[in-house]
């Protein structure tokens, strides 16, 4: 998580209304991931409330009891900003912000700010500053600050007033029109980039995750003390992806990504898969699940919801490893009824605790097993000048072990079966030669 610790962290009310007739959720879990997802961007939360609404009103959502409320605390509790977990119509957002005297973002807002911070690659960050100002310029009311901002992040934390201040229509349609074009132009260049990826002779690892499921923490955990040869190849990846040796001395390269959320508003999607794009090139997909959460399953559902939305197959698909974290949190008879249900899935899963580090050797194992089913290992001899096969083994295999002797590079490799097939035919071509 990159939360500015220095930086004042902005006092923050969260109102989440419930609405029993369409929630996906109970009211407990709704609340539980709105807090979540507001602190994802380190706001303080002095000011917290859930109202049970049958219908919304269309002036200002909720009634004008609660906004009284609202304005009242806001002043005792020096509030700055009001989160409203819901989707509100500009027209609400205005007379909200002028009813309370505060800053209101909604939940369309609010996962916009967690994705401008977290996006990574670039057509992510050109995706959600995309959404963003699609958002804004039907609101007109916010300051557009973070159009000058590289990251995007905390659009809303304008000065006092500025959310009367008229965006500039024109300006924003310029903006707009730009974007437009980067992204094509990254679009263009990633067939590219996935060619270098695919050039590197180690597999791909991807986490994924619902949002606070231990992702970073795990991947910081997998990838801190033994980071190598990150100056080689690596350096043409994105930053979020590492080069790390598995406890079995198993070279792979990992990379995380921004947690899911419930109910991704749908004008988010684009932007949130796109976010998401290097998950397609993984050879590995760690589904990190967060084990002491009741709401496990429904935030699996949500998770694989939008991997099958880009086309990765969920139902007992080898590439994907469930890993059930935090374990920590769990007593022993909960844990171990996790464990028999890891272990009884079609590809078994893996029980984890990343904050306390246990269970990673099974999970480098389960992972290392992934890797090498349906490989073959092969040993050979490769003439130094046949520098082309060398190439072609690096691109398509992953290279176990080589050292360069007098009669030529020995060198150890694994490859899927047809590879191997391609490689067995390529050589006794080049042998009669
Ligand atoms: P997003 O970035 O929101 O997607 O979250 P994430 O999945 O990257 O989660 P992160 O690693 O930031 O962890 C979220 C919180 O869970 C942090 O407070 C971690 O310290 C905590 N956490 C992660 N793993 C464990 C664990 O194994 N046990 C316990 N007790 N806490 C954990």
């Amino acid at each position: 998580m990159s939360l500015n610790h220095e930086k004042q962290r902005v006092r923050t009310a969260l109102l989440a209304p419930y609405f029993p007739s369409s929630a996906s959720r109970s009211e407990d879990a709704a609340m539980e991931e709105a807090v979540g997802l507001c602190r994802a961007i380190d706001l303080d939360i002095v000011w917290r409330d859930q109202v049970r609404m049958v219908a919304p009103r269309p002036a200002t959502l909720v009634g004008a009891g609660k906004i009284e409320e609202i304005a009242n605390s806001a002043e005792a509790e020096e509030l700055e900003l009001l989160v409203v977990d819901a989707a509100l119509t500009p027209t609400q957002q205005r007379n909200l912000e002028r009813a309370v005297g505060l800053k209101v973002i909604d939940r369309t807002g609010l996962i916009l700010e967690i994705f401008g911070e977290r996006a990574r690659t670039r057509e992510g960050r050109l995706q959600v500053e995309l959404a963003h100002l699609n958002y804004q310029r039907s609101r007109l009311v916010r300051s557009w600050t973070h159009l000058e901002r590289q990251r995007g992040g905390a659009g809303f934390m304008g000065g006092p007033g500025e959310s009367q201040i008229e965006i500039d229509r024109r300006l924003i349609d310029d903006r707009i029109v730009q974007l437009e074009k980067a992204l094509e132009k990254v679009r263009r260049t990633r067939e590219l980039h996935r060619k270098t990826r695919r050039d590197v002779p180690f597999p791909v690892v991807s986490l994924v995750g619902y949002t606070n499921a231990g992702k970073s923490t795990l991947f910081n955990r997998l990838s801190g003390a033994n980071v190598f040869a990150k100056d080689l190849l690596f350096a043409t990846l994105d930053p979020t992806m590492r080069a790390v040796e598995l406890t079995d001395g198993r070279p792979v390269i990992m990379s995380d990504t921004v947690g899911f959320v419930a109910d991704l508003p749908t004008q988010l999607v684009a932007a949130f898969r796109a976010t998401l794009e290097e998950v397609l090139e993984a050879d590995i997909i760690l589904h990190v699940r967060d084990a002491s959460d009741p709401e496990m399953d429904a935030q699996a559902d949500d998770v694989y919801a939008i991997l099958e939305s880009m086309g990765i197959e969920t139902e007992d698909n080898p590439r994907i490893v469930e890993v059930y974290n935090k374990v920590d949190l769990l007593d022993p008879e909960s844990t171990e009824r996790i464990r028999q249900h890891a272990a009884a899935l079609t590809h078994p899963g893996v029980v984890i605790s990343a904050l306390a580090g246990e269970g990673l050797d099974d999970l480098a194992a389960e992972v290392g097993q992934r890797i090498a089913r349906d490989r073959v290992e092969i040993s050979d001899v490769v003439d130094p000048a046949e520098g082309e096969a060398l190439a072609w083994l690096y691109r398509n295999g992953e290279i176990v072990s080589r050292t360069d002797e007098q009669d030529g590079i020995h060198v150890t490799f694994r490859l899927s079966e047809a590879d191997a097939g391609r490689w067995t035919k390529r050589r006794a071509l080049s042998v009669k030669d």
